[in-house]
């Protein structure tokens, strides 16, 4: 799906978070949300997700303002499973609230994408690792077999290793189930392996943009100071 936002504002009370966002996400590309924390990448993604309403602007999914947000997956910032739901409510979670309880072997079939074994089918949150973690959060984003999938920040709170195999996965999935995806992420490795476009917030406006694979040169000087930025923090 190609996703077209035009002239975008968002506020919270006084805090003018989004002024005017103009992007266009390609259909079945990677597309990365680069920013300072804070600038609104968050509250962009859950815009075009429809979960909160922005003020002006608009935004076109295939050229239509209507979309069925059935086509949507996302891998919500800080994971956010359910505690008290195992590993299968939690990805097969919209099944699972609607009474509906003919989900196992698709559960199976989930973990196995992200690369998890049927064993932790029954487990809670809190009996499995933080990457494992991850995995099932990207599983119950991509249950419903997703035409667009979101993920806010994948990597974050992972090791480089995990951060790597998590990367890996995903570029996988995306590429095989010609997905559209948008990452929000921090980490300028991941970027430049799995994007294909990126676009820098700043102040509320899109400030740099361009191919992923080119970032390191954009003369952007605000975004070269965001990726020194990043860089100094990573070295810390
Ligand atoms: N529901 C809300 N109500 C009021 N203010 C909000 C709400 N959601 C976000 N904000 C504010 O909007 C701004 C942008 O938040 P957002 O979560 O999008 O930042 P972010 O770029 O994702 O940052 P980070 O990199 O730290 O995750 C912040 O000032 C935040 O306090
Ligand atoms: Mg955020």
């Amino acid at each position: 799906m190609e996703i077209k936002i035009e002239k975008l504002s968002k506020k919270f009370g006084a805090n003018h978070v989004l002024k005017n966002i103009n992007l266009l996400i390609e259909k079945n590309k990677s597309t990365i949300i680069l920013g300072k924390s804070g600038c609104g990448k968050s509250v962009l993604l859950k815009i075009i997700y429809q979960l909160i309403k922005n003020d002006e602007g608009s935004i076109f999914y295939d050229k239509k303002k209507i979309v069925d947000i059935d086509k949507f997956g996302m891998l919500f910032q800080y994971g956010a499973l359910f505690d008290s739901l195992t590993v299968a409510e939690n990805i097969a979670f919209i099944d699972f609230i609607d009474g509906k309880k003919n989900y196992k072997n698709k559960v199976i079939n989930s973990l196995k994408e992200v690369g998890l074994s049927a064993d932790i089918y029954d487990k809670y949150p809190s009996e499995i690792s933080g990457g494992m973690k991850k995995r099932v959060a990207l599983a119950r984003a991509l249950f419903k077999n997703p035409k667009v999938i979101f993920l806010d920040e994948p990597t974050t709170g992972l090791d480089p290793i995990n951060s790597d195999m998590i990367n890996e996965l995903i570029i996988r999935i995306i590429k095989k189930k010609k997905m559209t995806a948008v990452t929000i992420t921090h980490d300028i490795q991941s970027a430049l392996k799995t994007g294909d476009n990126y676009f820098f917030l700043n102040n509320g406006v899109v400030e740099d943009s361009g191919k992923c694979n080119l970032m390191l040169k954009s003369k952007n000087k605000l975004m070269n100071e965001f990726l020194l930025g990043v860089k100094k923090l990573q070295n810390s």
